[in-house]
């Protein structure tokens, strides 16, 4: 068993996401993390010796077991718990498979009440631990071509307020992190799974869809490790906070969410889905 060091398990924590800069940062502190990821290969590169890698598919119940108890066995306790990992998507609603989606809320959401099962009783044992779920500024607000998205995330949102209430007999923190635009390969990890169909009533807006597949990348971005390094001062704190946003968009989401929906909707249909429309058939002239 570890010295009382804190333990941290992060889920998906690829090379080139939050998740791995969160477990940079997490080791820089001086905690024992646990990066974890489908594929161990797609976490080469960390730099320090803390950080210790295990492979874990939260869409799978066997996969989340067993990482759970090998941490356990090894530790004897998770004091923290980053539900970090996530897929995006663009596309209209209506032109998104099936399939896909229940892999959506398979990996946003099921897997966040998956990770729950496995590590709650654990932390409830010891009265004492933090658990962080990765949300969105699009679990707020949703927007148009990322309505799946935003639906898995504001499913996450509700579960994770729930569970911030049921977890406090437990003594167990819970916060909800609601990043705007952080540097990361989310457009990338997109990006071949985006597909309009032949027979979409939406081809006129591929020029909008492909204008937000990348939105949350652009310029004012924020710089993953800086925003690696304000999330783990907030978690490691004696009480951490319940809710926590940051990085670009949303100081604006903060200011939407008081504005009347009605308009912010029209508003964002205008910008996001008859602008960018609009502009490329200006540009096409
Ligand atoms: N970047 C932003 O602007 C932004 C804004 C708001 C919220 N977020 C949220 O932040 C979190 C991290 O996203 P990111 O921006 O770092 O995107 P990313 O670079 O695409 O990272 C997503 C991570 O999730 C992992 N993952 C996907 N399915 C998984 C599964 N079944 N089991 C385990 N891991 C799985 C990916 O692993 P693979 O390498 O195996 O695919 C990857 O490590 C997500 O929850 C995302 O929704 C990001």
């Amino acid at each position: 068993m570890s010295s009382n060091k804190t333990v941290v398990l992060v889920t998906g924590s690829s090379k080139g996401g939050i998740g791995f800069s969160l477990c940079e940062e997490f080791a820089s502190r001086g905690c024992t993390v646990y990066a974890t990821a489908r594929r161990l290969e797609a976490m080469e590169g960390f730099s320090q010796p803390n950080i210790h890698t295990l492979s874990l598919d939260v869409t799978s119940d066997e996969s989340v077991q067993k990482a759970v108890e090998t941490i356990i066995e090894r530790e004897g306790r998770i004091d923290v718990l980053i539900n970090n990992a996530g897929l995006g998507n663009t596309g209209a609603i209506i032109d998104v498979p099936m399939d896909e989606i229940v892999r959506m809320f398979d990996t946003n959401v099921y897997a966040v009440i998956r990770m729950a099962k496995a590590v709650i009783p654990h932390m409830a044992a010891r009265k004492s631990g933090t658990i962080v779920n990765v949300g969105s500024i699009a679990g707020e607000i949703p927007v148009p071509w990322g309505g799946i998205y935003g639906a898995t995330k504001a499913a996450l949102h509700s579960l994770t307020e729930t569970l911030y209430m049921e977890c406090k007999p437990l003594d167990i923190n819970v916060v909800l992190l609601a990043p705007g635009g952080v540097k990361s390969n989310i457009a990338n990890n997109q990006a071949p799974r985006f597909k309009l169909p032949e027979n979409s009533l939406y081809s006129a807006y591929i020029d909008s869809m492909l204008a937000k597949l990348t939105m949350s990348q652009r310029g004012n971005s924020m710089p993953a490790e800086q925003f690696s390094q304000q999330v783990v001062s907030a978690v490691l704190k004696p009480q951490p906070p319940r809710y926590m946003t940051l990085a670009s968009m949303s100081g604006m989401y903060k200011v939407l969410k008081w504005l009347p929906r009605t308009w912010v909707l029209n508003m964002f249909w205008r910008r996001l889905g008859e602008g960018p429309r609009l502009a490329a058939l200006k540009n096409r002239k």
